[in-house]
């Protein structure tokens, strides 16, 4: 079975809360889900997965320190990760506080492992993943939820589980 895995970090639960709702998506994409803090995720769950989403908030217009940190780690799996799909979310306290640079700073360290990302061409989506502004509203949760289930769809095809 296709397996999907969301690693988040969150200090005040907005981007938590995004993260089971990926979850969600993912499971009703047909995938097996784990998700998984940060803190707890171990690079033998990376090579595990068939896609993988990251998220994290948005500190300083960029992804948080934890969250650089795991990524950096995972220079001891490169080559590993190759064709797996991924993709990104966060939450950031303002519309126009650097969201977006954020997505494409998680993006960016899954391209240099060799994965496929996965955007959003519409506006029931961010382009570069999914947004929340603070705690995430309907809309937001909407497009956490259809990432998910993109993620999910795709890596089945290219993971031919
Ligand atoms: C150290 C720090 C830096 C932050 N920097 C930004 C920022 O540059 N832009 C922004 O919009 N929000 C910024 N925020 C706000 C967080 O992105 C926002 O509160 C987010 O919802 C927190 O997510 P969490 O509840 O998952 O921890 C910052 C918060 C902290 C604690």
């Amino acid at each position: 079975m296709t397996k999907v895995l969301v690693v988040y970090h969150s200090r005040s639960g907005n981007t938590a809360k995004m993260a089971q709702v990926v979850a969600e998506g993912a499971k009703s994409g047909g995938a097996d889900v784990v998700v998984k803090k940060v803190e707890e995720a171990a690079l033998e769950d990376l090579i595990g997965a068939d896609g993988i989403v990251l998220g994290a908030p948005t500190y300083f217009g960029t992804l948080s320190a934890e969250m650089k940190g795991f990524i950096d780690g995972s220079v001891r799996v490169r080559g590993k990760l190759e064709d797996k799909i991924g993709a990104a979310f966060t939450s950031s306290g303002s519309p126009t506080g650097g969201n977006e640079t954020t997505l494409l700073s998680l993006i960016q360290g899954m391209l240099i492992h060799g994965m496929v990302i996965v955007g959003d061409p519409l506006e029931t989506g961010g382009h570069y993943g999914a947004v929340a502004v603070g705690s995430p509203d309907a809309e937001s949760l909407k497009s956490c939820r259809k990432l998910g289930e993109r993620v999910a769809k795709l890596a089945k095809v290219v993971g031919g589980a």
